[in-house]
Formats: structure tokens, C-alpha cells, sequence
């Protein structure tokens, strides 16, 4: 199929474990608006369901269904909750579990945080790890800053305007993630 008619692959990664957590809801509202797009496949990849050691670390213990899904795909959309201004410890242990799977594709982050900046920080700390990975980042976040009023227990969506948020910045990670699949099937490194 010639590459302009190829589906964009954009998986969403929600980044927490934890029992309870409020991210699930941003994570669904992200998926739910990207699924909308036009010539745009996802799927939610749930840290909870990867396959990882406790006891190892790095490319070691590759989950082998998570890294064919990162190699397929064109682009990774991050949701994450900030954890004592940090990213939860278990996302990075997964993607640590990849390298060559995520050289020269988009990332675009979404911040989640009970307080008011939005994950700013979190997104600010992942930064120079997805440089690291080779990603490369867009710098359209969505922040859910005080996630608890945008989304009520059930996840019913409170605050409309987080679909305009949420569509901007798919705007800015598709146009990147095309770029950048362009630029890896017709450019030579
Ligand atoms: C270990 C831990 C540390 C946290 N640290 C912060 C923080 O630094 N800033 C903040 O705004 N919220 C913090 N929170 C609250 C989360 O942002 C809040 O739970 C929010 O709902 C997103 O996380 P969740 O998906 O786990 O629910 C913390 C929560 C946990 C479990």
C-alpha cells in the first residue's frame, strides 16, 4: 500500500499500575478522539497487562507482543500520572524493555495529576528519557491538572474542553509521526 494511504499506527501507553487510578480516564478519552481520526489505527497498551521481571531490567526481558507493537508503530502517545513530581517507576521498566523499536517516532505526552499544574512535571522529567530512546517529542501536552474535576468517578468526561485539548494534540503528533514516517522510508540515516 503506498505510504500516504497507510494507516498511521499510534498506540496509547497508560503508564500506572495502581489499583484505583484516575489515569484510566484520560487514557480512554485520548483513545476514544484518536480513534476518530481518519487514516489513524490505536490501541491501548495497559502497563498492568506487559509481561515483566522483577528481577532484571533492559532489552534482557523484552515482552516480545509489546516490542512488535512499538516496531509497528509510527508514534507513541504517553498517559501519566506524576508520582511525587516523577513518572511511576513500572512505565520506565517497561519501556526500558525496547531501544531499536522507538528510534526516529513521535511521542506525544498527557500529564495526569490530583494537583493543579497537570503533570507538568512529570512531562518535563520524561523528556530526557524519550530522548534517550530516540523518540522524538511533540511540544503539544495535554495537561489533566486536578483530574478528579474533569472526569467523575465512573470517568464521565466534566470538562468538555479537554476534547478541543486532546484534538490539538493529536494534530501536532499525527503531522510529526508523518514526518518522521516519511523520513525513515525515503531518507537514508
Ligand atoms: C505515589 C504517588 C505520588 C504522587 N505524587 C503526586 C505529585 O507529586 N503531584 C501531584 O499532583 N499528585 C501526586 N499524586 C496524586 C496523583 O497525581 C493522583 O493519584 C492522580 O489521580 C493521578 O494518578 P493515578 O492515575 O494513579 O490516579 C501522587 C500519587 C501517588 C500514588
Amino acid at each position: 500500500m503506498p505510504a500516504a494511504e497507510r494507516p498511521l499506527f499510534l498506540p496509547i501507553i497508560l503508564g500506572t499500575p495502581r489499583q484505583g487510578r484516575r489515569s484510566e480516564h484520560p487514557a480512554h478519552l485520548v483513545l476514544e478522539e484518536t480513534k476518530k481520526r481518519a487514516g489513524v489505527e490505536t490501541e491501548l497498551i495497559d502497563i498492568r497487562s506487559l509481561h515483566m521481571r522483577l528481577d532484571d531490567a533492559g532489552e534482557e526481558m523484552k515482552d516480545p507482543a509489546f516490542s512488535a507493537t512499538v516496531e509497528r508503530a509510527d508514534g507513541l502517545i504517553l498517559v501519566v500520572p506524576e508520582y511525587n513530581h516523577g513518572y511511576p517507576g513500572l512505565l520506565k521498566h517497561a519501556l526500558d524493555m525496547n531501544l531499536n523499536e522507538y528510534i526516529h517516532k513521535a511521542v506525544g505526552i498527557c500529564g495526569v495529576s490530583a494537583g493543579a499544574v497537570g503533570g507538568a512535571r512529570v512531562i518535563e522529567n520524561l523528556l530526557p528519557v524519550m530522548r534517550e530512546l530516540g523518540l522524538v517529542t511533540t511540544f503539544t501536552d495535554v495537561n489533566f491538572g486536578t483530574v478528579q474535576k474533569i472526569f467523575d468517578e465512573q470517568g464521565k468526561l466534566l470538562d468538555e474542553s479537554f476534547v478541543r485539548r486532546v484534538n490539538k494534540f493529536l494534530d501536532e503528533l499525527i503531522w510529526m509521526a508523518r514526518v518522521l514516517r516519511y523520513g525513515r522510508e525515503n531518507i537514508a540515516p
